[in-house]
């Protein structure tokens, strides 16, 4: 054990608001802080520069989930008592996991789901899971983005092709699969609630100039570092280090103690849209999804 309290896990900690909210997190001595990337040289020498321990994640990968768990529990850090779930992608495109899964519902969703259910037995309680959402799952705050899907787990999952251009339908499976982190957060806040760990949603509001728009053309990711940047003065477009504190108050606070079940925007409590408090789809969404990780686990097993 080391002298500080607790350890706190950020998914997707090497660029953007997961980074932000890292070198927040880190500045308290209470805190161990570990970040995840997908390349393991990389994430361990980016974290070392925070002050954090870095580890090796694909969301997009059952077997990756099981050795970042295994090397997480390895590690012997100080209990475990906070989850971030922010790692997140976008594609320009239809992109397949190597299971042959839609890759957008298969990290932003079905990764994270697994990732916590594979950590559940190693918090300690109380304890803290924030889901990192996006304003872009509500049809009525007219983002510009396609309104999401009504679709079962295993459509999203393995979906027809594309009936709309191959870009705005990539966008389409990016705002659902932030429904369906709402949904999943909802669902969990009430099932973990016995158990002492609180599960709340956030809403980084736009952040140009992050990793996010990695997948796009040069001329767009031109636009979402130059011009956008510019929009910062505009209502609900914030900074990567804005977003970053007030995701890190939100899973260190103390005055956040024992309350679940919230989507916030920067600290404030707000409505997510109507689809998403619909017990009966999140309640289904949870039931499929899990048949989905299993069939992924059976399929690694083989
Ligand atoms: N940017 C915005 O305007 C905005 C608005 C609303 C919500 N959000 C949400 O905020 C969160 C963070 O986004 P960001 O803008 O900070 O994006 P970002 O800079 O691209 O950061 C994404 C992080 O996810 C990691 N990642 C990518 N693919 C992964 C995979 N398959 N498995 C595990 N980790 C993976 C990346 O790490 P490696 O590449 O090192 O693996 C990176 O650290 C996302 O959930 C996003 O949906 C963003």
């Amino acid at each position: 054990m080391t002298s500080s309290d607790r350890t706190i896990v950020i998914t997707g900690g090497t660029s953007g608001l997961g980074y932000e909210c890292a070198r927040n997190l880190a500045l308290d001595p209470r805190n161990t802080v570990v970040i995840t990337g997908r390349d393991a040289t990389r994430t361990r020498e980016l974290a070392a520069t925070i002050g954090a321990h870095g580890m090796a994640l694909d969301l997009s990968s059952r077997p990756s989930v099981g050795g970042f768990v295994a090397e997480l529990v390895a590690a012997d850090l100080p209990p475990l008592a906070g989850l971030v779930c922010n790692a997140g992608v976008q594609f320009t495109g239809r992109t397949l996991t190597s299971d042959g899964m839609e890759a957008t519902f298969a990290t932003n969703h079905l990764g994270h789901l697994g990732l916590v259910i594979d950590l559940l037995a190693h918090f300690t309680a109380p304890a803290r899971i924030i889901v990192v959402s996006s304003g872009t799952h509500d049809p009525d705050q007219f983002t510009g983005m396609p309104h999401p899907l009504r679709a079962t787990a295993r459509e999203l999952a393995y979906p027809p092709p594309p009936t709309e251009s191959a870009q705005r339908d990539a966008r389409r499976r990016y705002t659902t699969s932030k429904l369906a982190n709402l949904q999943t957060a909802y669902h969990l806040a009430r099932e973990l609630a016995p158990h002492d760990i609180t599960v709340n949603a956030f809403d980084p509001g736009l952040m140009p100039g992050t990793g996010l728009a990695r997948n796009a053309s040069a001329v767009q990711r031109l636009g979402w570092k130059t011009i956008a940047r510019a929009l910062v003065v505009l209502p609900g477009v914030r900074t990567p280090r804005g977003s970053g504190a007030d995701l890190a108050w939100l899973v260190a606070a103390p005055d956040r103690e024992g309350i679940t079940g919230q989507y916030l925007v920067r600290r404030t409590p707000v409505r997510s849209s109507a689809a998403s408090y619909d017990e009966r789809v999140q309640h289904a969404l949870y039931g499929d999804s899990l048949e989905l990780l299993a069939e992924l686990d059976a399929r690694a097993d083989r």
